[in-house]
C-alpha cells in the first residue's frame, strides 16, 4: 500500500474493521493528534471535540502540566504491584482524601472497577457492620443507569444491547426508576437493603437530569434507613458538571464516591473509590486489589490531574459557560431539536425522532464543519467539551451546530 494511501481516513479505519472486534460504532474520523479543546485528523482538519473521551479529557487533550507530570514519572518507576510500597502513592492518597473529605481512598483503574469495588465495599459493611445475613444483601439501582461493562455491573442495566445473551447474571440489586423518591422510598422498606447505587445525572442515558433536590432527599431517605448512598461520579464528577462532585450542588456527601475518567485527564485508565474508614475498612489484605491500581505513575499523573482542575477553576467555568451555552443552543430554535438539557458543561439534545436516523445524520453533519459528537440512544446527540473551552470557542461551536442542524434540511 502507498504511503499516500496509509495517511487516510478509510486506510485506518479498513484497518480497525478487518483486525479488531466490532464492539463500536464510531464516526468515521480518524484522530492523531489533540490540544486542549481540538483534534486533528491523520489529514489534518481540526475538530473541536465535544466528547471529551466521554467526559474522561475535561483538563483539556495533552494538558501540558499532567503531560509533563506522567513523562517524569515514566521515566523514574511506573509499577511496582501493591506487593511493595512506592513512594508516591501515599501522596495521591492524602491529597485525594483531603480535597474531598473522606478518611480513605481504593485506587483502581478502570470506572467500572471503582463500580465494582463499590458494590464489594457496600456488600462487606452490609454483613459485617450492618449485620445482614451473608449472601443476601440488595443494593438498590436505578432504571437506564449506566455503570459500565463487567458480568457484575450489566447485570443491573436495563439496556437490552448490553444484557442480550450474555447471562446469566449476578443477583443481588433491586431496579427503581430514575428521579422518583417515593419509589425509593418503597425499596428501602425492603428487607437486608445495604446501599442505593445512583448517578447524579444519567450521563448514557442521555444526560437525564433529576429534579432539583432528589439527591438530597435520596440521601437523606438512605440516612434514615440506614443505607448506603453510593455517587457514581465518574462522568458528572470533576468539574463536569460545575462543581467538583455533582452532589455538591446539593450539599450532599454520599458515603461512599466512585471516580474515574478525569482523574487522568486522558492519559491512562485510574478510578477510585472514596469512603471513610467504617466502610473501607472492612475490606482487609488480600481480599481485593489490582495489578495496576495505585500505581506510581497513576498516583502522581492523578495529583496533577486534580491540581489542573482546581488551579484553572474548570468548576467555574463549566457552570459559567453551561448555562450559557443552553441559552444559546435554545437560541438557535430548530425545528430538529426537542429538548436541550443538562448541567455544566454535560449537556444533550433530544432530537426529533421521525427520523431514526436524524442524530446520528447531524454527528456526520457537525464533523463536515469541524465539531465531533456522538449520538446516544438514536435520538439524542451529548455536548460535553473539555472544560478549558473559551466563550469565544463555544461561541464558534455553538455556530458550528446551528449551521449543521440547519445544513440538515437541505
Ligand atoms: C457513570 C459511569 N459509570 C461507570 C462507567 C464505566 O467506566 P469505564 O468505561 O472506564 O469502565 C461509565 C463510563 O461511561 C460511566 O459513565
Amino acid at each position: 500500500m502507498s504511503a499516500i494511501a496509509q495517511n487516510t481516513d478509510s486506510y485506518f479505519i479498513d484497518l480497525e474493521e478487518a483486525y479488531g472486534a466490532h464492539n463500536y460504532h464510531p464516526l468515521p474520523v480518524v484522530l492523531s493528534k489533540g490540544k486542549g479543546v481540538f483534534v486533528w485528523d491523520v489529514e489534518g482538519n481540526r475538530y473541536y471535540d465535544f466528547l471529551s473521551g466521554y467526559s474522561a479529557v475535561n483538563q483539556g487533550h495533552c494538558h501540558p502540566r499532567i503531560v509533563a507530570a506522567f513523562t517524569e514519572q515514566a521515566q523514574q518507576l511506573t509499577l511496582t504491584s501493591r506487593a511493595f510500597y512506592n513512594d508516591k502513592l501515599g501522596d495521591f492518597e492524602q491529597y485525594i482524601t483531603n480535597l474531598l473529605g473522606y478518611d480513605k481512598v481504593l485506587p483502581m483503574n478502570t470506572g467500572v472497577e471503582a463500580v465494582e469495588t463499590g458494590i464489594k465495599l457496600c456488600r462487606k459493611w452490609a454483613y459485617e457492620v450492618k449485620g445482614i445475613p451473608e449472601n443476601e444483601a440488595v443494593i438498590i439501582v436505578c432504571e437506564q443507569n449506566f455503570h459500565g461493562r463487567t458480568t457484575t455491573v450489566i447485570s443491573f442495566s436495563s439496556d437490552a444491547s448490553s444484557t442480550k445473551n450474555f447471562g446469566p447474571f449476578a443477583g443481588g440489586f433491586l431496579k427503581i426508576p430514575y428521579n422518583d423518591l417515593s419509589a425509593l422510598a418503597t425499596a428501602l422498606k425492603q428487607k437486608n437493603v445495604a446501599g442505593f447505587l445512583v448517578e447524579p445525572i444519567q450521563g448514557e442515558a442521555g444526560v437525564i437530569v433529576p429534579d432539583d433536590g432528589y439527591l438530597a432527599t435520596a440521601k437523606q431517605l438512605c440516612e434514615e434507613a440506614g443505607v448506603l448512598f453510593i455517587a457514581d461520579e465518574i462522568q458528572t464528577g470533576l468539574c463536569r458538571t460545575g462543581h467538583l462532585l455533582a452532589c455538591d450542588a446539593e450539599q450532599v456527601k454520599p458515603d461512599m464516591v466512585l471516580l474515574g475518567k478525569a482523574l487522568s485527564g486522558g492519559m491512562m485508565p485510574i478510578s477510585a473509590v472514596l469512603a471513610n474508614d467504617a466502610i473501607m475498612l472492612t475490606i482487609k489484605p488480600g481480599e481485593h486489589g489490582s495489578t495496576y491500581g495505585g500505581n506510581p505513575l497513576a498516583a502522581v499523573t492523578a495529583i496533577a490531574s486534580l491540581q489542573v482542575l482546581i488551579d484553572e477553576d474548570m468548576a467555574g467555568n463549566a457552570l459559567r459557560l453551561g448555562d450559557y451555552f443552553r441559552e444559546q443552543i435554545r437560541g438557535l430554535s430548530s425545528p430538529h431539536i426537542r429538548q436541550v438539557r443538562g448541567k455544566g458543561l454535560l449537556n444533550a439534545i433530544e432530537i426529533h425522532a421521525s427520523d431514526p436516523e436524524a442524530a446520528w445524520k447531524i454527528c456526520l453533519k457537525m464533523k463536515k464543519n469541524g465539531l465531533l459528537a456522538k449520538p446516544t440512544h438514536g435520538d439524542k446527540i451529548r455536548f460535553a467539551p473539555p472544560l478549558c473551552i473559551t466563550k469565544a470557542q463555544l461561541e464558534e461551536a455553538v455556530g458550528i451546530i446551528g449551521h449543521s442542524l440547519n445544513d440538515l434540511n437541505a
